[in-house]
């Protein structure tokens, strides 16, 4: 599979390769997102909830990397810090990527049915 992609890369030109890639980051971060129990707090669309995430939501727009790494690495307060030891630094750079690849619902004002 990731030889595809290092070939559809070289045939259709690096942009398309970096879509790929990147779209492959974000499938992972997906995985990882699951795997390592992010869901079982924020939802799995890191939508959250009043009850398991002190209502923060995770996406659509994500707090900047910064933030958020820095965040998960240490925080002490109601969310456990998940050190490099259990999460990897590519892991939770996928998560973040699957974070941003998160579409943001549509405009109430393009919904017919909620402009009568
Ligand atoms: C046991 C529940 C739990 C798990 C598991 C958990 N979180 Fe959290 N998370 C929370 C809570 C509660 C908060 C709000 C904490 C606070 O304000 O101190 C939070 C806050 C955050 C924030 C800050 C959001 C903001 O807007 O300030 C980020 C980023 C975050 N979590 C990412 C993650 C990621 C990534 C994972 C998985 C690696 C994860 N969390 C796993 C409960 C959890």
């Amino acid at each position: 599979m990731r030889m595809c992609v290092i070939i559809a890369g070289l045939v259709f030109g690096l942009n398309v390769g970096q879509e790929v890639a990147s779209a492959a980051s974000a499938e992972h971060g997906k995985t990882a997102f699951i795997q390592n129990g992010c869901w079982q707090c924020h939802g799995t669309m890191g939508q959250g909830s009043i009850m398991t995430s002190g209502g923060k939501r995770l996406a659509p727009d994500p707090l900047p990397w910064e933030t958020f790494s820095a965040f998960v690495r240490s925080s002490n307060r109601a969310m456990p810090p998940f050190s490099e030891k259990i999460l990897s630094d590519n892991d939770l750079a996928d998560i973040y990527a699957y974070l941003l690849s998160i579409p943001k619902p549509p405009d109430t004002a393009s919904i017919p049915l909620l402009k009568e």
